[in-house]
This record gives C-alpha cells, structure tokens and sequence, in this order.
C-alpha cells in the first residue's frame, strides 16, 4: 500500500469544442496524504475545478482523461460510471463554489441530508433523520432541528454552504475537495467556513483539497501548496518552505496580488498583469512566458520540466527567482 491517499501523476484532460482540441489539464502530477490540506492555487481557468471534477469522477462524457488517479490504492481512471459511483461513496465528496445551484430549491434542507446519507448507507428514514440533526450540529449549524424543515431560499449563503458541507460529510469521506467553497460569500462569513473545514479536517481526521484563486487564504491553512497555471502544476513545496522561498515568477506575481494590510492601497482586486493562454492553441516553450518579468528567448521554445530541485520543492521554471533580501 502506497503512502499517500489520492495520487494523481500525468493527468490530462482534453475536450473538443468547435473543432478545437481545449487540454484543460496537461500533465498534472501531485499527491495527498491521510488527514493531510493541500492547497491547490491558480488563476481562473487554470484547471482547477476540471481536474478535481476528474478525481471525482464527474465530468461530462465528452471529456478525454489519461494518465492516473489513484485514490486509497485503487486506479480511477478508465473506471466504470458504476465503479465510479462506488469509489465516491467510498471516501471522496466535494463542496463547489456555489450552494444555490447545488442545493434542490424545492426540496426541504432535512430531505436533502436525509438523502445523502441514504445513498451511502442503507438506514431507516428515523435513522437518517438523527444523523442528519447530527451531521447539522457537526457544521454548527444553529437550530439544526427546526433548519431541517427549511428550504434553501430561507437559509443565508455561509448557512447554505455548511448544508452542503454536511451533505458531503455524510458519505465519510476520507478526502473531501472544497472548490473555492468561500468564493460567494462575504469576508467574515468565509473566515467561518474556513475554521469550520479546518475544525472537521482536524476532528475528523479527512484529508482536505482547498481550491482557491487566493493564494493568501492557502498560507494559513495548508500543509502544502500546489500551484497550477495553464493545467498544470508550477510549483509544488510544504506552505512554510512556499512562502519562504518562492521559486516560480508566476507564485510570486500571485503573492504580490495578495492585499496586505501595511499596504492598504492594493485591493483585493488586483491580479496578476496579463492574460493566461488560450489553451486551444498549445504552443512551444513555457505558458508563462508573455507575462514573466524573468523570461528570456531559451523560455519561448522550451518548456520547462517540473521537477524537484531542493528537497520537497518542485518548480517548473528556468530562470527561478532567488531569494528576497530581508529587512
Ligand atoms: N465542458 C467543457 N468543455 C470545454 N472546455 C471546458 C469544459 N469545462 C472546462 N473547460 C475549460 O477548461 C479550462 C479549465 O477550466 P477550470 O478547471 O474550470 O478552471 P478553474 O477551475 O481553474 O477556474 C477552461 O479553459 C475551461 O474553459
Ligand atoms: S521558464 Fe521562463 S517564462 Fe517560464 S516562468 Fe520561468 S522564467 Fe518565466
Ligand atoms: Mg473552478
């Protein structure tokens, strides 16, 4: 048995649309261990949600996926749609970005739940029924018994997401992705949602993939930090040794995004200079480039290979950054 829970190595994942071959995932290779948080970073549309939906064995039919999952020793790629019913309800769940449109808004919360936990478990309704009060309570969901007779409409964002982290909870995941799960909702209410997934990983003993576009949010709660560009991973290394050390020009524009609060003046808004590439048209060299205050000619025509270059620091980059000077 291999060490890590979920190992994904190499992992591709192409559509066609309009004639066009799209690679949203181009040789993503990263790992999770038991009861570990890793963070996973990228700007919009770097592959994050396409190749969490590929661990989870959602996506659309017209998707083409090569390469390997594995997850708890068993290979996921190329499984059966009823295998791969099996292998979510075994241990992986995942909570999106948005509980409006997950969340049935005709069907009452209690329903909700209740059904979740009958899919995973054959259970009588009394039965399902404490668990979900139970499961409410577990996401500090105030008044869990009369909130079970609520629809969604009634309920705030912050409240709707920890039903949806509830209804995940209730397959015991031993992995449980949360893709940009705090994106919707407001500063305070995000910091909630934040100690609360970091509570129950820590109760609970999950493993824990934190998608965000926000690399700040990752430096307080990940054991480690992968960060993807153009659907595949830059840079890879445990947060603090991350932080300390940035490597990639592109971690580093994303850490000069990050609004501090000596300086006021940089909003929340601002992002990296530039545009990521179109991925329908691949071209040579490093995707960075256009955008890299570091890139040279060698960059424009040669890709560089993501690889360890100091103990559990993995970059994919030539011209690396050095460290900063202190004050
Ligand atoms: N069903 C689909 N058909 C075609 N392209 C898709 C599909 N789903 C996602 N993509 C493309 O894959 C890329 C990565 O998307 P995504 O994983 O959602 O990015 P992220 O979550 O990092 O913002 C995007 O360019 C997106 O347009
Ligand atoms: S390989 Fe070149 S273009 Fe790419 S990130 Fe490094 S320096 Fe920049
Ligand atoms: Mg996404």
């Amino acid at each position: 048995m291999s060490a890590s829970l979920l190992e994904v190595s190499n992992l591709r994942v192409d559509f066609q649309q309009d004639g066009l071959l799209v690679r949203a995932v181009d040789g993503l290779t990263y790992s999770v261990d038991r009861g570990q948080t890793v963070a996973v970073i990228g700007e919009s549309g770097s592959g994050k949600t396409v190749s969490s939906r590929a661990i989870m064995g959602l996506l659309p039919p017209t998707a083409s996926v090569t390469g390997s999952i594995r997850f708890d020793d068993v290979e996921m790629v190329g499984l059966s749609e009823d295998a791969m019913r099996e292998h979510r309800g075994r241990g992986v769940a995942m909570v999106f970005q948005d509980p409006t449109r997950s969340l049935n808004p005709t069907m009452r919360i209690g329903a909700q739940i209740r059904e979740a936990i009958q899919t995973h478990e054959k259970v009588a309704r009394a039965a399902a029924q404490d668990r979900a009060i139970e499961l409410l309570e577990l996401v500090r969901l105030p008044a869990a018994r009369e909130r079970l007779e609520q629809y969604p409409h009634q309920l705030s964002g912050g409240m709707r997401q920890r039903v949806m982290i509830a209804i995940a909870l209730a397959a015991e995941p031993k992995l449980l992705i949360a893709d940009e799960a705090t994106t919707a909702l407001d500063v305070t209410t995000q910091a909630q949602i934040m100690e609360l997934l970091r509570d129950l990983q820590q109760r609970l003993g999950m493993a824990l993939i934190m998608i965000s576009h926000d690399l700040g949010l990752a430096a307080s709660f990940a054991d480690e930090v992968v960060v993807m560009y153009a659907g595949r991973a830059v840079e890879r290394a445990p947060t603090r040794k991350l932080f300390a050390h940035v490597r990639m020009p592109y971690t580093r524009a994303l850490l000069d995004a990050i609004p501090r609060l000596e300086n006021p003046s940089h909003s929340r808004l601002a992002a990296v200079p530039g545009q990521p590439p179109n991925l329908a048209l691949r071209e040579l060299g490093c995707p960075f480039t256009p955008r890299c205050p570091n890139a040279t000619d060698h960059c424009r025509d040669h890709e560089p290979a993501f690889e360890e270059h100091e103990p559990d620091h993995l970059w994919a980059c030539w011209h690396p950054c050095a460290d900063e000077a202190r004050l």
